[in-house]
């Protein structure tokens, strides 16, 4: 039988992606997109599908009390992405971040929990266990790994994974934790660094990498991640966290040099630039739980290949690149679109 699935943050990248994957593969479900269009969430990241009967955008933040009140009387389930999500911006001005992603996801757990809402799922990310050492490669996060967030972004999403965990254990609600290795694919803001870089190899500017290179990150298909998630929404135990990866561990070297080479660009557009601050070294995941008791498993996140589309896709959509650096289109769609 269908449901209504409310999806917080689905103007951003992984959330309008992941509003796209339900409407496109769970045809009984409808989606109510819940977004405050933060300089992040971009509607134009769902232009074709903002009429679409079983999508509802409504524009409020997840800390809007009487917002809330007006949706979840008809949510059966809540999949929870919205968040400040980048972790230089963290650095800069960690409050927002506080308010957001601690703050902002009590007061939905709250709504959530006062309506009955059957099922929540909280998006978390491999940041909340911290790093690991470059020069052992047989460590790995798994889910009995201890939380040990180092930026004030990994700080405020642990808040808000231990939050939905309490609301799990303090008052029965049926909350799972999904935990997520970085996401690569179309729609990105083009501050994380995949499509940053891609901006500027293709605008002939020199892209910063941070100190050496030789940080790792593991990179996962956002589509990859859309199935997991769905894949927990529906099977996930209560109480139980899910670590979601790649299988696909890189320098930031090792990617800025195939960005290069598949722009058309030399080593020479590397600029190295000043350290981030507290620079985790190493993401690296053990899915064998979500594999294990799911069956989920990557099949969209190999290179060179889906890092060569992705390429293309913002190769060949310098339009939605050059709005959404802009903000211009904001206003069209708040203006359109305000929700209910
Ligand atoms: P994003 O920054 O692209 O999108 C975040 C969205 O949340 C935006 O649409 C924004 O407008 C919205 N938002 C922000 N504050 C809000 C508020 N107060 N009320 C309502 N909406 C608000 O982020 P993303 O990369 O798509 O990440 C989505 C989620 O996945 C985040 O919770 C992030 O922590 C998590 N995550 C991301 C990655 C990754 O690689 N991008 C990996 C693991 C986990
Ligand atoms: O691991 C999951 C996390 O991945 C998510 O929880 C975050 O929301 C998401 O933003 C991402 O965090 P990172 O900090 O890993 O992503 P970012 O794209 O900012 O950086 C990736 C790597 O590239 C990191 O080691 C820093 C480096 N970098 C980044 C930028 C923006 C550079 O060298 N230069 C840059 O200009």
């Amino acid at each position: 039988m269908g449901q209504t699935i409310l999806v917080t943050g689905g103007a951003g990248f992984i959330g309008s992606n992941l509003v796209r994957f339900i409407l496109e593969n769970r045809p009984d479900d409808r989606v109510i997109n819940l977004d405050a269009l933060t300089y992040a969430g971009n509607l134009e990241s769902l232009a074709d599908l903002m009429d679409d009967p079983r999508h509802e955008f409504v524009h409020a933040d997840i800390a809007d009390v009487e917002k809330l009140e007006g949706v979840m009387p008809r949510v059966d389930s809540v999949l929870h992405l919205a968040a400040e999500s980048h972790v230089d911006r963290s650095i800069h001005d960690p409050s927002l971040f506080l308010k957001t992603n601690i703050i902002g996801t009590q007061v939905l757990l709250d709504a959530a929990k006062r309506h009955g809402v059957g099922r929540f799922v909280y998006v978390s990310t491999d940041e909340v266990y911290g790093e690991l050492p470059l020069d052992d490669k047989s460590q790995l996060f798994t889910e009995e790994t201890p939380l040990k967030p180092n930026s004030p972004y990994a700080v405020s999403k642990t808040g808000g994974d231990m939050l939905a965990r309490a609301y799990w254990h303090t008052y029965g609600m049926n909350v799972s934790i999904t935990r997520c290795s970085n996401n690569f694919g179309a729609y990105q803001f083009p501050e994380k660094v995949i499509p940053l870089f891609v901006n500027k190899l293709i605008e002939g500017e020199q892209v910063p990498l941070y100190g050496d290179g030789s940080n790792v990150r593991d990179w996962l298909h956002v589509l990859d991640h859309c199935e997991a998630i769905c894949r927990v929404l529906d099977d996930g135990k209560p109480g139980e966290a899910y670590n979601i990866g790649g299988n696909n561990e890189r320098s930031n070297l090792e990617l800025t040099r195939m960005l290069i080479d598949l722009c058309g660009r030399d080593e020479s557009a590397i600029k190295h630039v000043e350290d981030r601050l507290g620079h985790d070294k190493r993401y690296a995941i053990d899915a064998s739980k979500i594999r294990r008791e799911l069956g989920w498993e990557p099949t969209r996140s190999a290179w060179p290949g889906a890092l060569e589309e992705t390429v293309q896709w913002y190769k060949d959509n310098r339009v939605w690149c050059d709005h959404v650096r802009s903000g211009e289109y904001k206003r069209f769609y708040a203006q359109n679109y305000s929700g209910s």
